[in-house]
């Protein structure tokens, strides 16, 4: 059954993936984004097929305007991207929260019944078991580290989302993503940034190996999503998952941080020379999803590293000549 969904966050990486599946699979699509980090021009060939609102999601009018006439809002909208975590903790929880909150008042509002929210595998921070089903602990280790304003944000909007919908919801669902990546994702991710890095080094370094320093000593493992394989799990949710339930969504391929490297540099043709470097406060040591609970609502990852990543590396050393200037290493 085809329907009309609100996609707040819709001209974000995930958000604008997410809106072109939903309108090829003939929904009508409204978007409200304020392009803090969002494009337009990701919307590529629906842009025309979609209403486009552009709002902060911290105004609760113009979102209780933007939420009347649909039958489901799939909130996206926050401030991603790890730099502004540190850079701009207080409009991180801002976003997060202030706007699930006129999502959730809005909702009721508007009797809109269906919403689904985007949480994150930073809700969690370091996990108790590797790989990590939903139902682990959800924490914020230091208060005073600015690094959790974003984690913490999502703890909130978490909280919120589950306890407002008990009541004038028909069904409330959270998905949270781990890792996902793909062309045009912005270049304050692990992925855009090691390849930012890579061709740099190469350009320096004519003869083989590259050096490549990394922060901590590389044992750090993380597991990536393909953004096609992370909208058919986003997919699943909004279109079977459960009342109040909560779902992970990635791909349990476990990878350290020291082999993706390798990885992105054996891409670009050459051999990388992996530098051990101090290690960033408010790190994880290990993250991967246990996704059973997606997997039993149909999902099932189709895209290994080893053949998503070629393209996506490509993509950005296509365009490191447009990107911020690389910082002295
Ligand atoms: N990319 C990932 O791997 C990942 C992992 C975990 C969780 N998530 C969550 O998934 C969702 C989408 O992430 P993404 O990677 O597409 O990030 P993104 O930054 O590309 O998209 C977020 C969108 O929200 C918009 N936005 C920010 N502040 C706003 C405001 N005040 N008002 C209206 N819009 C605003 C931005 O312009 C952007 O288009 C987010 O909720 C994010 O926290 C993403």
């Amino acid at each position: 059954m085809t329907k009309h969904y609100l996609v707040t966050g819709g001209s974000g990486f995930i958000g604008a993936a997410l809106v072109r599946r939903l309108v090829r699979d003939g929904h009508k699509v409204r978007v409200f984004d304020d392009n803090s980090r969002g494009h337009p021009r990701r919307l590529g060939d629906v842009l025309e097929a979609v209403e486009f609102v552009n709002g902060d999601i911290r105004d609760a009018e113009a979102v209780a305007k933007a939420v009347r006439g649909v039958d489901g809002v799939l909130h996206l909208a926050a401030v991603n991207g790890t730099r502004h975590f540190y850079e701009k903790p207080e409009v991180v929880l801002d976003v997060g929260v202030r706007g699930m909150l006129n999502v959730l008042d809005a909702c009721r509002a508007a009797g809109v019944g269906d919403l689904v929210v985007a949480s994150s595998s930073e809700a969690y921070q370091t996990p108790p078991l590797v790989p990590t089903p939903e139902d682990v602990p959800l924490v914020v280790p230091d208060v005073q580290n600015a690094r959790y304003s974003y984690g913490g944000s999502k703890l909130i909007s978490e909280l919120l989302a589950v306890n407002w919908g008990r009541t004038g919801f028909d069904r409330v669902a959270i998905f949270r993503p781990h890792n996902v990546y793909g062309p045009d994702m912005g270049w304050e991710h692990v992925v855009p940034e090691f390849v930012r890095r890579a061709v740099a080094a190469i350009d320096r370094t004519p003869r083989a190996p590259v050096p490549f320093p990394i922060q901590g000593d590389g044992g750090q493992t993380r597991a990536f999503v393909h953004i096609d394989d992370a909208i058919d799990g986003i997919v699943a949710v909004i279109e079977r998952g459960a009342h109040l339930g909560i779902y992970h969504v990635g791909n349990p391929e476990e990878v350290t941080i020291a082999d993706l490297a390798r990885q992105v540099v054996t891409v670009l043709g050459r051999e990388a020379d992996i530098q051990a470097g101090p290690a960033a406060p408010g790190g994880t040591q290990r993250r991967c999803p246990d996704i059973a609970r997606l997997m039993a609502l149909g999902y099932l990852p189709r895209i290994p590293l080893s053949a998503g990543l070629p393209g996506v590396v490509d993509w950005y050393a296509a365009r490191c000549r447009d990107a911020a200037p690389v910082a002295a290493e």
